[in-house]
């Protein structure tokens, strides 16, 4: 099979096509015929970053990529969830190795839900990583009917996203984008839009219940000050347990937090679900080919992606 593998950390030169087996099956686990890839920032970073090996845990070759759609072309003794023939699609080992960027991949039964029949294999590779992203955050809370959520990067893989889950649970959000996806952000539901490039949104927004912050320290610090107390503020970039953000979130009586996206099965089923009922859709912002991952890293690299970058097989 045809696969890009990262051949040291660095630039996207390191990432190279070659052809190897096909994986095979553990018990537990099912081969995919890959039929889409999603691409996300993070993968650019651990391309980049020798501190993120880890995530390899030590095995060779190094292959990216977490979220996939596909078709089950063979299973695991002890997988009854899934059969041949059917498409499947999910986050697979997050965080770790999902070598994702390949024709085929081996993943865990239990990372998977059955891809709904209304969308494409595009549109559920895209709703993996970055729509579990938020879900899992918004849907442990307890959002109630009404509450304010601040959605930042609101027109990006993550943002678009969160802005519709958060109207599924009957938040009013506001969304934080550049002028540019307005109308994008708004067509996604969002009550109110913030072009950060021309507004402070702490001058107009007043105090929110929840903020998902896909921003950087001065971001958050600027955030921290919008919450409510006793309201929620996720963050999906910078830690705060054990930061100098932690005390300062004490202070306002906030529950900050950075959240981890995790790969769960039931979870991906919750979205397979809003998927099907059409209460989640997925926009795809630009299509590459597998021999394209390099330029696929490049263009999400530029951090004005609208939707989701996708890789078509
Ligand atoms: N913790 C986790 O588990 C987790 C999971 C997924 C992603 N993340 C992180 O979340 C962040 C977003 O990920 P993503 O997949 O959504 O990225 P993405 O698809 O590349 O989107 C980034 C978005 O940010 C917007 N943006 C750039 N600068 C901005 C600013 N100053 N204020 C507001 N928006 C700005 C860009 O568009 P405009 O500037 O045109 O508005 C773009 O839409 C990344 O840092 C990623 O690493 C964390």
């Amino acid at each position: 099979m045809k696969a890009i593998i990262l051949k040291t950390q660095g630039g996207v030169e390191n990432l190279q096509m070659v052809e190897l087996p096909v994986p095979r099956p553990g018990d537990d686990e099912v081969l995919i015929a890959v039929k889409a890839v999603s691409i996300n920032p993070s993968e650019t970073y651990v391309r980049q970053d020798k501190a993120l090996d880890w995530i390899f845990k030590g095995e060779t070759p190094k292959i990216l990529g977490w979220d996939i759609s596909g078709v089950v072309v063979q299973t695991g003794k002890n997988v009854t969830a899934f059969k041949a023939g059917d498409e499947v699609f999910g986050m697979v080992n997050h965080p770790g190795h999902g070598k994702a960027y390949a024709e085929y991949v081996a993943a865990p039964a239990g990372h998977l839900a059955l891809k709904p029949a209304n969308v494409t294999h595009a549109e559920a590779a895209a709703a993996s990583l970055a729509a579990l992203t938020t879900w899992q955050p918004l849907s442990r809370i307890g959002i109630k009917k009404g509450d304010r959520i601040l959605i930042t990067a609101a027109g990006g893989g993550v943002g678009h996203y969160a802005v519709q889950i958060a109207k599924h649970f009957g938040a009013s959000v506001i969304a934080l984008a550049s002028a540019a996806k307005r109308e994008f952000v708004l067509q996604l539901g969002a009550d109110e839009h913030i072009d950060y490039q021309t507004q402070r949104f702490e001058d107009v927004i007043g105090r929110v219940d929840v903020v998902v912050e896909a921003l950087r320290d001065e971001h958050l610090a600027r955030t921290l000050n919008v919450v409510k107390p006793g309201g929620h503020l996720i963050s999906l970039f910078n830690k705060v347990q054990g930061t100098r953000w932690e005390q300062v979130a004490k202070e306002k009586g906030v529950m900050a937090y950075y959240n981890a996206v995790t790969s769960n099965g039931d979870d991906m089923k919750a979205i397979a679900r809003l998927l099907e009922n059409g209460v989640l859709r997925s926009h795809i912002g630009k299509t590459f080919k597998l021999e394209e991952i390099p330029l696929a890293h490049l263009e999400i690299e530029k951090n004005n992606t609208q939707g989701k970058i996708i890789i078509q097989l």
